[in-house]
């Protein structure tokens, strides 16, 4: 059976990247990762698709005049590499609700909090000011809100008392890689439906069709 191309967007050290290339290269994974694109050119996860041999490209935002142009060429690379999902792996960039529209319910993000609490960035000095006694991450379908979006999948872990968030970016940073491996999984296996913006995981793969936008 063909597998699932999936295309990676990243911004910066690309860990949940690393964690998809890894899981990638068992034989029985139904996914691939066909491109990894960054909008950055230093970012270290651009290293890590080279050296697992995947076509890595550079997009500098800044060389576009909108956000639309910008998000147009990420497309096209999309497209040119025969992308079927799209997974935003530490991409710091709102994506456009034409480039969500695009994807819809192919495009996934990981968040490092149990959605939709604690959304935005410095999520985990966010967390530790708050008190709260666990924090987590989220894989979730992408929607235009920053964010936002059905929830595929969550792990939860504790905060404790004296945690920097240094301390909590590290536990949940292991969670993540776990939750995307698991959620491309189901994303390539065809189990994931998606009704009133809730994701439910099918037993087994069906073509009903369910990830169709409905619009
Ligand atoms: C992760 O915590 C992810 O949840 C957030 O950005 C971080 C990226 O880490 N969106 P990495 O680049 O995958 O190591």
């Amino acid at each position: 059976m063909s597998k699932l191309r999936v295309g990676v967007l990243i911004s910066g050290n690309g860990s949940n990247l690393q964690a998809l290339i890894d899981a990638c290269t068992h034989p029985d994974y139904p996914a691939e990762i066909a491109v990894v694109i960054s909008n950055k050119e230093n970012a270290y996860g651009l290293n890590r698709a080279r050296n697992s041999g995947i076509p890595a490209h550079v997009l500098d935002h800044r060389e576009y005049v909108s956000r639309k142009e910008f998000d147009d060429a990420v497309h096209q690379l999309l497209e040119h590499h025969l992308v079927d999902a799209v997974c935003l792996a530490g991409f710091m960039r709102l994506l456009s609700p034409e480039f969500v529209g695009r994807w819809y319910n192919k495009l996934l993000n990981i968040h490092p909090s149990l959605l939709p609490a604690f959304k935005g960035v410095h999520v985990h000095e966010q967390v530790v000011a708050s008190g709260v006694k666990f924090s987590g991450c989220t894989v979730h379908f992408v929607r235009p809100e920053m964010d936002s979006g059905p929830v595929i999948i969550q792990s939860v872990v504790p905060v404790w008392p004296k945690d920097t968030a240094e301390d909590l970016a590290a536990r949940v940073l292991e969670q993540e890689h776990h939750c995307y491996q698991q959620a491309v999984r189901w994303l390539a296996e065809d189990r994931l439906m998606v009704v009133d913006e809730k994701v439910t995981v099918k037993d087994t793969a069906s073509s009903s069709g369910a990830l169709t936008n409905p619009v």
